[in-house]
């Protein structure tokens, strides 16, 4: 008999404001340290999951092709766990990013909490429970754990797959804070993060890393519960500027930031000198995330194009957690 099962899911990347650089265990993506993010609107992952039992071997599509490299390869393995522990047929996969692929926008974190929802949703049966679906996310791409989740999330690290998991701090209606992601470059990363993850946790610093973070995350989430900016922001300035530290001195070195890069930091700072309330993050690349008030974004984005004129800008609030939904791909 044939069968075949189809399953959708849509979910946005996220951006830490308390970083993940550094795993535990590199097999279940368990972090050495909490991390917290929010989650970024208008950075979406579609993805269509189909079971058939009349496939020989996985067909994955990412944007439209057929892909045949690692990509695809990552995607297969990650489908070789849910079938280690439930349906063992093939799958056809396609996947669509809301935003141009190689922006260096995380779309690892929307593509594997997508993936992982749209394998569930397509075996017909009632869904795992959120919690459980950040489990599987995780086991994915570390930082998709916290894209099941809308709004302000906390990836609780835990030592082990049992215990590390995400979960929601505040809606995505909580804050209407903005973070304008600015197209630096969009040239390739010399050092992927899974690559980075493992030159940071042998880093000498990371150790006094660890001891400072219990009090910044607790300080951060802080700021978040009283939607306090200039706190928050301080913060996560710091927090982004010491993983770049890290990065940049590890062996080998990931110099991520580019001359644009350095140059929107620089500005970002005699903005805020000048009374405008703005803020910065960086992810594992040259992009910059600039965060302000709704109310100051039309304002920073002005600043930013006659600073740097011709660059994209890709203006998030607080985004949704994981929807499941019947406009498939396949
Ligand atoms: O989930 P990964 O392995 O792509 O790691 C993400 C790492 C950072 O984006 C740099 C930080 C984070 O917490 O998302």
């Amino acid at each position: 008999m044939t069968r075949e099962m189809r399953g959708t899911a849509s979910a946005c990347s996220n951006i830490a404001l308390i970083k993940y650089w550094g795993k535990r265990d590199f097999t279940d993506n368990i972090p050495l340290n909490g991390s917290l993010s929010m989650t970024l609107s208008q950075a979406t992952t579609t993805t269509t999951v189909i079971w058939d039992d009349t496939l020989s071997q996985d067909e994955i599509y990412l944007d439209g092709e057929r892909v045949l490299d690692g990509r695809g390869l990552r995607v297969s393995r990650y489908l070789d766990r849910i079938r280690a522990d439930y349906y063992r047929m093939p799958a056809r996969v396609a996947s669509m990013n809301s935003f141009p692929a190689g922006t260096g926008i995380a779309s690892s974190a929307s593509g594997f909490a997508a993936l992982a929802t749209a394998a569930f949703a397509a075996m017909g049966e009632e869904m795992p429970s959120d919690t459980e679906m950040t489990r599987w996310a995780r086991r994915g791409s570390g930082s998709a754990c916290r894209s099941i989740h809308g709004g302000f999330v906390e990836w609780l690290p835990g030592t082990s797959d049992a215990d590390s998991t995400a979960v929601q701090l505040a809606g995505e209606d909580f804050w209407d804070l903005r973070d304008l992601v600015v197209l630096v470059s969009r040239a390739p990363k010399a050092i992927s993060s899974s690559e980075g993850h493992k030159i940071a946790t042998r880093h000498p610093f990371m150790a006094a890393r660890q001891e400072l973070l219990p009090a910044r995350m607790l300080a951060t989430k802080g700021a978040v519960a009283a939607r306090d900016l200039m706190t928050l922001g301080a913060l996560v300035e710091q927090e982004a500027l010491e993983m770049h530290a890290i990065m940049m001195s590890g062996q080998p070195a990931a110099l991520y930031m580019q001359p644009g890069t350095l140059k929107l930091l620089h500005a970002i700072r005699a903005w805020r000198e000048d009374g405008l309330p703005v803020f910065f993050t960086l992810d594992a690349g040259p992009n910059v995330h600039v965060l302000c008030e709704s109310r100051d974004a039309p304002e920073v984005r002005a600043r930013i194009e006659q600073l740097m004129p011709g660059l994209s800008i890709l203006e998030n609030r607080a985004g949704p957690g994981v929807r499941v939904h019947e406009d498939h791909l396949l």
